[in-house]
């Protein structure tokens, strides 16, 4: 066959033939760019032509009037029944499936009751129905729990919503997670609601405001699935994320400000409690490094007759391979499935090691206080054992983390499990020192009641106070809702 390039010097028209079809494929393409973006526009347009927003408004509904597609997905949130080989959208009992979890969060509210994330919808009444608020909390638990928490910021001032104690704004936070939290009513752009993200970014000298649309897609998520701790009495609301977004980084930044969650029950030892670190681990794995946002696989796009929009049921991918993974990759559902299930698998492996280790460390460490240590020789091992836990924590209480960045969770298990062995080293020292025999400690048969009543919680009375906080101020909530409602004008 004949190059073209030696055709074109045969016949020289026909150059021009092949210049003149260029310019009108690439004049065709361009119309159809632009009708695309003119459809888009067009039913973006027609949607807004609804009753304009007010600034504060939290109720799903009334946005849904202007947005009925984004809303009614939005409401599938509400929907339990997609399961994967470890998460889903059901309400899964963690502590029934990982007894271990008890002992290593003993004197925090976490041993009492820790469950499964499920979808926005339900955000409200899962944390009302939690055994961990059994106890006081502040407002601080609300933040990131409903669109009405926005309006209350501004109406009484970020610190004093903190502040405030969650039970007394139990009849005003009332509209689960909804378009407030992520969208500008006016303009419908994405945008940051919550001060805890705003003001960590100012710190490090960073403008929110400068955000790609693309970045923007994963920032609004990152305002809620990010680590966190409440500061001192007033409970502010603080990412520690001064120092950078790791797991060694945000360490430094809680050692040096000295912070405590709590004082482990059994080994005394000073912890740390993480927090879905959703955002930061998801920073260091390949898919966040390349610029893919968590809307690119969490809120894949979606298809009704000639409209195109973004499908709002956030739930697990893998309930939509099809309009997530697959609009980047090429392997079959299966394939892709069988790659997520086989990372988590591995992660799983190790994080169930290091929370042996664990598990075995306070068990010992209470072993050797009982048998008369002194703070000094058990200063070296409470320490090992907060930054092991710490790590640990990291990697499990995100719970996507496994697939988001398999290599930085399996890293960060590592340091975990050699600072949890270390630290039974040092408790091996003390032993030999107090001439005590290490414990023989059997985690076969560890269920959850067996290991709440270990670490010495009284379940019954637990769950007593719960009904009884329930029968007595739901019904004086959901009154002064009502009349509240009345009056509100957003
Ligand atoms: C957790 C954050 C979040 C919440 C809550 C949320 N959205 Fe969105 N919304 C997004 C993201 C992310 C996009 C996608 C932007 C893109 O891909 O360009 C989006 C896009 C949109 C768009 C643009 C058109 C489209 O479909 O892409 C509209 C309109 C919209 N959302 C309406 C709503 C309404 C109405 C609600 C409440 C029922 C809501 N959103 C709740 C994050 C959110
Ligand atoms: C205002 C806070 C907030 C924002 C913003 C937010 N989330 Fe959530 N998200 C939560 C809470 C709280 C839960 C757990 C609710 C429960 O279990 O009752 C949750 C649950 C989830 C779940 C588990 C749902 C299931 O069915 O398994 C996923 C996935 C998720 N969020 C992804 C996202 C993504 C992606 C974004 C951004 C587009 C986002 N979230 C924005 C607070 C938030
Ligand atoms: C918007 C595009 C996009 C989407 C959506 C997406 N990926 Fe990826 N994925 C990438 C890119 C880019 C890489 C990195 C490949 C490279 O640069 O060589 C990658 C890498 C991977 C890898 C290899 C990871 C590694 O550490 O080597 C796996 C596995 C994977 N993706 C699975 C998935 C699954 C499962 C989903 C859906 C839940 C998904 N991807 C969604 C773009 C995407
Ligand atoms: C490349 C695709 C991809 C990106 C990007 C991504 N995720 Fe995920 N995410 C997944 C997959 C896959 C799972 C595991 C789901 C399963 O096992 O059912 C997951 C799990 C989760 C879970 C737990 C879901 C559950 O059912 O409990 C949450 C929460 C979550 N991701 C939030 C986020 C947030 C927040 C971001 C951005 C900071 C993000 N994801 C970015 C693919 C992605």
């Amino acid at each position: 066959m004949k190059k073209i390039t030696d055709r074109i010097k045969e016949k020289p028209w026909l150059g021009w033939v092949l210049f003149g079809a260029t310019i009108l494929v690439v004049f065709i393409i361009g119309l159809f760019v632009s009708t695309i973006m003119e459809r888009r526009g067009e039913t973006y347009q027609l949607q807004q032509v609804g009753k304009p927003i007010g600034e504060w408004e939290p109720r799903l509904e009334v946005w849904g009037e202007n947005f009925p597609r984004q809303y009614e997905t939005y409401m599938k949130t509400s929907d339990t029944t997609f399961a994967s080989k470890y998460l889903g959208s059901g309400k899964i009992d963690l502590l029934e499936q990982n007894p271990k979890y008890v002992i290593l969060w003993a004197g925090f509210a976490f041993s009492r009751d820790y469950g499964q994330a499920r979808g926005h919808y339900y955000a409200i009444t899962d944390v009302i129905n939690s055994l961990r608020t059994v106890q006081p909390q502040p407002s601080t638990c609300w933040t990131c729990k409903s669109s009405d928490v926005p309006r209350l910021m501004n109406e009484m001032g970020i610190d004093s919503f903190y502040r405030t104690p969650l039970k007394d704004l139990g009849h005003e936070v009332v509209n689960p997670i909804g378009c407030l939290d992520c969208h500008d009513p006016k303009t419908m752009n994405l945008r940051l609601s919550r001060p805890a993200i705003i003001e960590a970014y100012q710190r490090q000298g960073i403008d929110p405001k400068n955000f790609s649309h693309q970045e923007m897609k994963s920032q609004v998520c990152a305002q809620c699935h990010s680590e966190y701790y409440f500061k001192g009495p007033g409970r502010y609301l603080v990412f520690p994320w001064d120092e950078g977004f790791t797991v060694e980084q945000m360490e430094k930044f809680y050692d040096d400000a000295e912070h405590t969650d709590w004082v482990h029950a059994l080994s005394r030892a000073p912890m740390l409690k993480s927090q879905h670190p959703d955002y930061e681990i998801y920073k260091l794995g390949i898919h966040g490094k390349r610029g893919v946002a968590c809307a690119d696989c969490h809120m894949p796009y979606k298809t009704e007759g000639a409209v195109k929009f973004t499908d709002h049921h956030i739930q697990s991918p893998l309930s939509k391979i099809d309009r997530s993974c697959q609009v980047c990759h090429r392997e079959s559902e299966e394939t892709l499935r069988q790659n997520v299930y086989s990372l988590q698998d591995k992660v799983k492996e190790l994080a169930k090691i290091s929370e042996e280790a664990l598990v075995k460390a306070h068990l010992e460490a209470k072993y050797a206080w009982d048998n008369g240590a002194t703070e000094a020789m058990m200063k070296p091992v409470l320490t090992l054992i907060r930054h092991s836990q710490w790590r640990s924590d990291f990697v499990t209480s995100s719970l996507g983390a496994a697939f988001h960045a398999p290599s930085e969770c399996l890293r960060i298990l590592g340091t975990s499990i050699d600072k949890a062995q270390e630290a039974r080293l040092e408790l091996a020292n003390v032993f030999a020192q107090l001439k005590v025999k290490k414990p023989v400690i059997d985690l076969a048969n560890l269920t959850k009641a067996k290991a709440q009543e270990m670490i010495g919680l009284n379940m019954e009375q637990i769950r007593s106070d719960k009904n009884e906080f329930l029968k007595n101020v739901l019904p004086v909530w959901e009154k002064k809702a009502a009349e509240r409602q009345a009056k509100m004008n957003y």
